[in-house]
């Protein structure tokens, strides 16, 4: 099964899903990782790996609609069964989405459909949650809003901030992204 990657970043669940790999956790090659900005630090991680990294600058497109559509030609030279975007920090448009559906995956650090968006540790301690945590989706045209794959839950404690939440809620991301790939993958296979 061949995943490509696509950060903003640090770059930490792209990390956690090669480990898997390379620990023969998660039955997946990586073809390639790719960021829409220069300076995402985790394009060195995966260089360091020998994978493939290339960047789309999305400050090098007039709108939205052609940066889509140079990202989709750079991630279809690869060939991918899967797109995963992992802390990648851009809304896709609907054209994009429907040409990957299926294909398309993303984490998102809450228990959806609860907190969808942004900022939702702070959102989720605010609310009074008693338990928070990350769910793998299908991505489809709306934000945070497709079928979900696979959640890891964590309790919310008296004195946590957002931080210290974010922080556990984070832990489990790095747990739960390549299981739910995995999951993908197994059920591929069937
Ligand atoms: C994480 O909170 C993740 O849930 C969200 O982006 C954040 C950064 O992830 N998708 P990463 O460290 O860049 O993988």
């Amino acid at each position: 099964t061949r995943l490509v990657i696509l950060i903003s970043g640090r770059g930490s669940n792209m990390r956690s899903i090669i480990e898997a790999i390379n620990h023969q956790q998660l039955d997946a090659t990586v073809a390639a990782v790719i960021s829409n900005r220069p300076d995402a630090a985790g394009l060195e991680y995966a260089s360091s790996q020998s994978i493939p990294t290339k960047i789309v600058d999305h400050k090098a497109f007039a709108d939205r609609d052609s940066f889509d559509k140079a990202l989709a030609k750079q991630i279809d030279e690869f060939n991918p069964d899967y797109v995963i975007l992992a802390g990648f920090m851009r809304i896709l448009t609907a054209e994009f989405v429907e040409h990957y559906q299926n294909k398309l995956i993303n984490i998102h650090p809450s228990l959806l459909p609860k907190f969808k968006g942004l900022d939702t540790h702070q959102r989720a301690i605010d609310a009074g949650e008693q338990e928070h945590g990350a769910s793998v989706h299908f991505v489809t045209a709306e934000l945070d809003d497709g079928p979900v794959i696979m959640q890891a839950k964590v309790k919310v404690m008296a004195d946590d901030s957002a931080q210290t939440l974010a922080a556990r809620v984070l832990e489990q991301e790095h747990q739960l992204y390549p299981a739910a790939i995995q999951k993908l993958v197994n059920s591929k296979q069937d």
